[in-house]
């Protein structure tokens, strides 16, 4: 939601040996949305986890389970993830030959729809879309791997996602995925993200709740630097 941060811990860092016991630390320590990363090992080169996981996990918390496919043909999974307990779904634009057709798909089956461009992709790919969904996330990493380091150079898209947002009087939330940890919480917002995803940053450290915060207070930082411009 534009003017309100979120923390999205991702749970490709968490121990998977004890995942609903990660999960639900992460919600105890101030997470407000699960981000959970599916990977087919063909639009990305690493494999994560599939619907059984999102359907392990979804009796243990209450918080938004934010489902990022980082998969080809991904209207061919939607019902499953949604059957599982997704309550929103993104798509990369890649691997979408209609997105509009795909988005409508994941809205038909009563969930939230997000696009996502990896970080070659120009943010002009998904500018046919912006009226259809309720997130953008654009890659600070190239998709497949956590604990990769931030690209600074994808800020010019959130800038411009920003703008046009307030031009064009639509609501999408702003995402941001990929080496983002306390250090560069409040540029990212600074420059138009509001739902900040990390892995490494929150599942790395012993104390979950103590990560979020430090992510948390950097963010809001930037929402201020940002409500002065
Ligand atoms: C990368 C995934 C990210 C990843 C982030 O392909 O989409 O969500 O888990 O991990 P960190 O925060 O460690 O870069
Ligand atoms: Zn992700």
């Amino acid at each position: 939601m534009p003017g309100t941060v979120q923390i999205a811990p991702s749970i490709l860092a968490a121990d998977f040996g004890h995942l609903g016991a990660e999960v639900q630390a992460a919600e105890a320590g101030g997470a407000d949305l699960i981000h959970v990363d599916v990977m087919d090992g063909h639009f990305v080169p690493n494999i994560s986890l599939g619907p059984v996981v999102v359907e392990g996990i979804r009796p243990v918390t209450k918080l938004e389970l934010d489902v990022h496919l980082m998969i080809e043909s991904p209207w061919e999974y939607l019902e499953a993830f949604a059957e599982a307990g997704a309550d929103s779904i993104t798509v990369h634009v890649e691997a979408c030959p209609d997105p509009a057709d795909t988005l409508g798909r994941i809205h038909a089956l009563g969930k939230r729809a997000g696009i996502v461009m990896s970080p070659p992709t120009p943010v002009e790919s998904v500018e046919p879309f912006l009226e259809q969904v309720e997130r953008v996330l654009v890659m600070s990493v190239n998709p497949g791997f956590g604990g990769q380091s931030f690209m600074p150079e994808v800020l010019t898209k959130t800038d411009t996602l920003s703008r046009w947002r307030r031009e064009r009087g639509l609501t999408y939330d702003i995402e941001i995925d990929g080496g983002i940890k306390a250090a560069n919480s409040r540029q990212v917002v600074e420059r138009g993200a509001e739902t900040l995803v990390a892995g490494s940053a929150i599942f790395g450290g012993d104390d979950y709740g103590e990560r979020i915060r430090a992510m948390r207070a950097e963010a809001e930082a930037g929402l201020a630097d940002r409500s002065r411009d």
